[in-house]
């Protein structure tokens, strides 16, 4: 039994590279599918758009500053493909490859620990265009793309993350077609993007080994953790359960599909029953890629799900008037201490949690400051069902809560605001939420205020 938080614990926070950077032409920089996406009318709310965000392209310093200034231990942002690689394979773009150079020179001056996430959804059109994550070519592109990032880095990157949320890019982009690309494939399709993304993501692993002694690498997955009705033998065993399976046609968005084949080298009981022939097939050599060694489970958590007791029902959490944020997500803390078990007790890892957070309508109150007490209380509940799961002995690294400034959260543009960091768009003026500044103390104390 542990007492509370490692003295090495990483308390940090998130972005993803759209999300904050803006600059979307400039420097070298090649349009992105989600920067596509946004110019034709319909898909984003109020036709917003990356192309500005939060301007952290041009204002990562004052960025840092705050960062420092907030004592995080870790930042966690993902580099731009199409910056570095414009069409997502060949030429390198120097100049976009040096920004995240300075960046992280600019947080290890700062004392914090840089981590970074390869993909985070904004695949280069041009990429795109010959397939995207269809076409087997694919494969060398990521590898390629790893390797220029892993060695521009090396020596000063310690943890590095391959894919954010595989259940978004694949299960939303092109499954149920609600993000870019917009696309639904066919199940066929989807068993060939699937081999394609274990194997980009085991051959990045190996890049990054190669390049970088030392490193920490995992993923960043996402997905519905199932929070038990009772602390209950038979109520834990049927959450469990649940959490870990899937729907035939619901299979991109679970966690054991993207997940066991990786940490397990097998695909879940209930894929082999869906799809038997169709599933992806990989020689020996395919295997021993797409299972490379991962040194931690990352795990993106918003909300648990209930366990509706008549099939189709409704789920738990959804009473009438129940607590929700922005995004009409439900808050459900005691989801940390379930999901740090569940995944810790099926892939063996220490867990990061690699996002968490809560989206709010914010805006600057007449004092000028900006009042969250809401999202205080958010982050203080699910941070203490963390310290639960550490308390009980399962190893976790750390917490980013999403996001450190306040961004475009994608088809549901600027107005969901998760940020510890205010940000007003039409000045790019940033004003620290009340919540940052308890989050300093949390931080300050190593978890031992609360
Ligand atoms: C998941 C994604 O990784 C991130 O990009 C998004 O903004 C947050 N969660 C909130 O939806």
């Amino acid at each position: 039994m542990g007492k509370g938080f490692n003295k090495d614990f990483l308390w940090g926070a998130a972005s993803a590279a759209h999300q904050i950077e803006g600059a979307y032409l400039e420097d070298g920089k090649e349009m992105g599918i989600w920067d596509s996406f946004a110019q034709k009318p319909g898909y984003i709310a109020h036709g917003e758009n990356g192309n500005i965000a939060c301007d952290h392209y041009h204002r990562y310093k004052e960025d840092v500053a705050i960062m420092k200034e907030l004592g995080l231990k870790s930042y966690r942002f993902s580099v731009s493909w199409p910056r570095v690689i414009p069409k997502g394979y060949g030429t390198v773009n120097e100049k976009g490859l040096q920004f995240y150079v300075d960046l992280v020179d600019e947080l290890l001056d700062a004392g914090i620990e840089p981590m970074v996430t390869l993909f985070h959804w904004n695949l280069p059109t041009a990429a795109y265009e010959l397939g995207g994550w269809e076409n087997p070519e694919i494969v060398k592109w990521f590898e390629q793309y790893a390797d220029v990032v892993s060695k521009a880095l090396r020596g000063k990157v310690k943890y590095w993350i391959t894919f954010n949320e595989p259940q978004l890019f694949i299960g939303a982009g092109l499954t149920s077609g609600a993000y870019a690309p917009f696309e639904r494939k066919s199940t066929e399709s989807l068993m060939k993007i699937s081999k394609n993304f274990f194997l980009a993501h085991g051959k990045a692993v190996r890049k990054i080994r190669k390049n970088c002694d030392n490193a920490k690498i995992g993923m960043a997955p996402t997905g519905e953790v199932v929070i038990p009705e009772k602390a209950e033998s038979e109520c834990i065993e049927k959450a469990r359960k649940k959490t870990f399976s899937m729907t035939k046609e619901g299979f991109t968005s679970s966690i054991a599909w993207w997940s066991d084949p990786v940490f397990t080298g097998v695909f879940p009981q209930e894929a082999k029953t869906y799809f038997s022939e169709i599933l992806p097939e990989f020689t020996e050599e395919e295997r021993r890629i797409i299972t490379e060694p991962l040194d931690f489970y990352g795990f993106n958590i918003y909300q648990g799900g209930g366990e509706p007791d008549i099939p189709g029902g409704y789920d738990r959490y959804s009473y009438q008037g129940s607590p929700k944020t922005a995004m009409e997500w439900n808050v459900t803390p005691e989801v940390m201490y379930w999901c740090c078990k569940f995944l810790y007790e099926r892939y063996g890892k220490p867990v990061m949690i690699t996002e968490n957070g809560m989206a709010n309508y914010d805006w600057i109150a007449l004092d000028g400051k900006v009042h969250d007490p809401n999202r205080i209380d958010f982050i203080h509940r699910y941070i203490l069902s963390l310290k639960e799961a550490v308390k009980e002995g399962i190893p976790v690294l750390g917490y980013q809560y999403w996001s450190i400034l306040d961004n475009y959260e994608w088809i549901n543009g600027y107005d969901k605001r998760f940020g510890l960091v205010y940000v007003d768009y039409w000045t790019q003026k940033r004003t620290v939420k009340d919540s940052a500044y308890w989050y300093k103390e949390v931080i300050a104390s190593n978890g031992e205020i609360l």
